[in-house]
């Protein structure tokens, strides 16, 4: 047996799949749990150490023998956090996340240095929001002191889990462009804006090369081999940032596609032969890592809101599903707004959840439940909208991600989107598209030409597919202007 390996760095887990190309088979699946710091001032950090013990973890959990059936590897990493990294590869601070909210401050310093907003979206694409690893950055200039001084190499979530199983610094386009400082257009480092970030120091010298060409950036060194039982020597790819991985795990290489992923964060994309820009900044401007681009909404409160909302009912999954399916649609009047860790779209990142049109006959634990499963909806809901206004149709979604596994919250999304929802047999989404990326190494597939390799490898899951209905639509169309009402009465209490 013979098998590619995806590796996925997420907030809550790093998970592991072993794929067997030739059966077409997954034949080993884990996960182990990471923890999660977070304070009232918005900050969200991992240590970068946690990362490396849970992938030792999760690789001792997997059968010695599968193990070294791996014949290459590819790394898929949640966007955005910044590594920052010493001389000899040592990590200087705690890792600020894609979902730290705590730099808004640096953002703004950053803007107004490089000129304001428009002008960073007319020339690198985006603006500079919080969850964006530009401001963390400026932050650690501003906070870090000497160890700021020590800053060596500037490197991503999943660019660290490369340099850790190979010894290379380096970067790939897609989670690349979440950094603020990409051009997306040329993908190259802007120079601008790493000199309003800090104009005492050039921070090019702290980037790593970016990879844009196939082919492998390493191979799995001896001390990374001891601690993970991969062979030593085999090849490991570029990988890239979750939603770029996801979007080879969904299909998504080939314009006409939207992805949803109902995970930690929620976020919907499509890719692009050409980069889309949001004059709004709304839809961010990222790079695909297959050569194209990957225009992209993200809201930080998806899983978080309902696995939150969960939490404090004490309700477990099948009893969970029981009662967002019994409770009616727009839960009887109740509405959730799901800004727990504040939020990116809208550009909220002070922002608290609310709940309201509670009265004394609705407030109870199903409506509760199934506002929060809509609530996290209509967010992603205002970004299929926004798409389709920048001139991506979606004709249908694919759902990966936790989210994806509750047939409620599938029925959910085809009703409140008025989109056919598509579900794979293959669901590990990012972890399965960090497979195939490694798989694409031992094909010789160029960067632009996954087309094949995803037809050849992904399947629908038709059981789990599912049709808008129209009496749904309509009700929908009418309770996501009341979520959209509501989020504009909120707004001026956090900006
Ligand atoms: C996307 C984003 C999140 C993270 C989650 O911009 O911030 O989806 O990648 O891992």
């Amino acid at each position: 047996m013979k098998t590619v390996v995806g590796i996925d760095l997420g907030t809550q887990s790093l998970k592991v799949v072993f794929y067997d190309f030739e059966s077409r088979e997954i034949v080993a699946s884990q996960s182990a749990a990471l923890d999660l710091y977070q304070n009232d001032k918005g900050a969200a950090e991992q240590q970068a150490h946690w990362w490396l013990n849970a992938l030792t973890e999760v690789m001792g959990k997997v059968d010695a023998d599968i193990r070294s059936s791996a014949v290459a590897v590819g790394v898929s990493g949640q966007q955005h956090g910044f590594v920052p990294m010493g001389q000899s590869g040592e990590v200087l601070a705690p890792v600020k996340l894609w979902c730290d909210t705590s730099t808004v401050a640096e953002c703004d310093q950053i803007t107004t240095a490089y000129g304001g907003p428009q002008k960073c979206i007319d020339e690198v694409g985006n603006l500079i929001l919080p969850g964006f690893t530009a401001s963390k950055v400026r932050w650690f200039a501003n906070e870090g002191g000497s160890l700021y001084d020590q800053l060596h190499s500037i490197m991503l979530p999943h660019d660290y889990l490369n340099y850790y199983l190979t010894g290379e610094r380096c970067m790939e386009a897609g989670d690349a462009s979440g950094t603020g400082f990409l051009n997306i257009h040329d993908r190259t480092w802007s120079s601008d804006m790493l000199k309003a970030i800090d104009p005492n120091r050039d921070l090019s010298e702290c980037l790593p090369p970016i990879r844009t060409e196939s082919g492998a950036i390493g191979h799995i060194h001896t001390e990374a081999s001891r601690k993970t039982g991969l062979p030593e020597g085999i090849p490991v790819s570029t990988g890239g940032g979750d939603n770029m991985m996801g979007a080879i795990g969904t299909g998504n290489v080939s314009s006409g596609k939207v992805t949803m992923s109902l995970g930690t964060s929620g976020t919907i994309y499509a890719y692009s032969d050409k980069p889309v820009i949001d004059p709004r900044g709304e839809i961010a401007a990222f790079c695909s890592s297959t050569g194209g681009w990957l225009p992209l909404m993200c809201t930080m409160n998806c899983t978080v809101t309902t696995e939150l909302m969960r939490g404090v009912m004490g309700a477990d999954i099948a009893s969970f599903e029981a009662q967002v399916s019994s409770a009616p649609r727009g839960a009887d009047g109740v509405i959730t707004l799901p800004f727990f860790n504040g939020e990116r779209t809208p550009n909220l990142p002070r922002a608290k959840a609310c709940i309201i049109g509670l009265d004394a006959q609705n407030t109870g634990p199903e409506n509760l439940l199934r506002s929060a499963m809509e609530g996290a909806t209509f967010a992603l809901r205002y970004g299929v909208d926004r798409m389709r206004e920048l001139g991506i149709e979606a004709s249908e979604i694919c759902l990966t991600g936790g989210g994806a596994g509750s047939l409620t919250w599938r029925r959910v999304v085809a009703d409140v989107c008025d989109t056919p929802v598509t579900v794979l047999e293959q669901d590990e989404g990012a972890s399965f598209g960090a497979a195939l990326q490694a798989l694409s190494l031992l094909e010789g597939c160029e960067t632009g030409d996954f087309q094949q390799l995803v037809d050849a490898h992904l399947t629908r899951n038709e059981a789990l597919c599912c049709e808008p209905k129209a009496s749904a639509v309509s009700f929908y169309n009418e309770s996501f202007a009341n979520y959209q009402q509501a989020v504009n009465a909120i707004t001026p209490l956090y900006s």
